[in-house]
């Protein structure tokens, strides 16, 4: 087992990852000397696959489980869930000293972190992440949240877990479609940080699609690795977080033009990588020889070879004046000055915004 720490001061919190770990949560939890009562929140397809061996584990370290399970999607990143979820809590009699663990994906994280810090003012917490999305980002980082129609992530908080437990075995039954949408933010940490990550994920690309054991390991590990480094100077976005949001300013945009259907998260992400880094080089910001290996590792992963809808340049500009980077009505992206650097946000006029939606509708097209 691998352990990495996100350096936080006295709500520090370790890391932990390894094949097999879901068995021993029970024996993990016993060191944070938590109360009794647990409450564990999960989706019908992660309930059927890995509820039984949690509990299982967790109910022989002697803790007592509820659990709540909803439907899978990111539908259910939303007030009404929500709202359910509080009643079903109350109606349990489920008190303050409780602990909330979410096992699964990014939604169930971002989801059963929101209720932790809410319920009764906040509820301990932790995080089992079960996709490679979230094992690679959404699980650390303290970043819970719900949408609401008129934006994604618009209501949410900072609410650091006691701890994540990341096992990756969990990751072996993962559908082709949710691998590649965490490959998507692989890719990102790469780009925004480190060189030679970016070429290890490239060259194993074929592994990672695989869930090949080692590799996904290493991969898992150093992306935490990077995104506890990043926390750890700048827990709530002051500064330097906000380079986690790398193709995150169009991809917001394009999943929220496909009503969340069309298009996945990760998925969003990858295409929102190749149209900032369009206009990354438009700006004259990164050499072409950079471009051409960004789009080159997004075009052999498995990408939607069609966006599945049809988009309006305007209407995509006015989703992401309501981005929460934008300042003052004015869109602001991160962009990449070379694989392993990338700037702060920063204002992009909206003619080059549109031209870059332009190429990347090309773009997806020649896939
Ligand atoms: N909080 C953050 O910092 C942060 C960062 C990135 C993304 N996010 C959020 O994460 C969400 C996306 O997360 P996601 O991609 O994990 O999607 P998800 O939670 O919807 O999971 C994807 C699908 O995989 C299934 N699944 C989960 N684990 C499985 C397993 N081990 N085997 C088989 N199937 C499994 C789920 O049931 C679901 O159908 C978005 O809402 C996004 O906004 C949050």
């Amino acid at each position: 087992m691998k352990t990495i720490t996100v350096s936080l001061g006295k709500r520090s919190y370790p890391i932990c990852i390894g094949a097999g770990i879901r068995n021993s949560a029970g024996k993990f939890l016993q060191r944070f000397h938590l109360p009794r009562h647990l409450v564990i929140v999960t989706d019908t397809i992660v309930a059927r696959l890995y509820l039984d061996d949690v509990r299982r584990s967790l109910e022989r370290a002697g803790f007592a489980v509820f659990s709540i399970v909803i439907p899978p999607g990111e539908s259910q990143k939303s007030l009404q869930r929500a709202g359910a979820m509080y009643t079903e809590l109350l109606h349990h009699r489920i008190g303050r000293k409780a602990t909330i663990v979410a096992l699964g994906g990014g939604v169930v994280g971002d989801l059963a972190g929101f209720i932790a810090a809410t319920y009764q003012r906040g509820v301990n917490f932790m995080q089992m992440p079960t996709t490679l999305l979230a094992q690679v980002d959404s699980s650390v980082g303290g970043k819970v949240g719900i949408n609401h129609p008129l934006g994604k992530n618009m209501i949410g908080a900072f609410y650091q877990p006691l701890s994540v437990l990341a096992d990756t075995e969990m990751l072996q039954s993962l559908p082709q479609r949710e691998r590649v949408c965490g490959i998507g933010e692989v890719i990102k940490y790469g780009i925004i940080l480190d060189k030679r990550f970016f070429e290890y994920v490239r060259k194993n690309l074929t592994n990672i699609l695989a869930m090949e054991p080692t590799v996904v390991a290493n991969v898992v590990a150093r992306c935490c690795e990077l995104k506890a480094f990043v926390v750890s100077r700048d827990e709530k976005e002051e500064n330097m977080r906000a380079i986690l949001n790398f193709g995150h300013t169009v991809g917001h945009a394009l999943e929220q033009a496909g009503h969340y259907r069309s298009l996945k998260h990760g998925e969003a992400i990858l295409l929102g990588m190749v149209a900032e880094t369009f206009l990354a080089s438009r700006l004259k910001m990164i050499s072409a020889e950079d471009v051409r290996r960004i789009e080159e590792v997004v075009a052999a992963v498995p990408v939607p070879r069609s966006l599945g809808f049809s988009f309006s340049a305007a209407k995509l500009i006015e989703t992401m004046r309501n981005d929460k980077k934008s300042v003052a009505g004015t869109v602001r992206f991160v962009l990449p000055e070379r694989v392993g650097a990338v700037t702060l946000p920063m204002p992009v006029k909206e003619g080059a915004i549109a031209g870059a939606l332009d190429y990347l509708e090309k773009f997806v097209k020649r896939l």
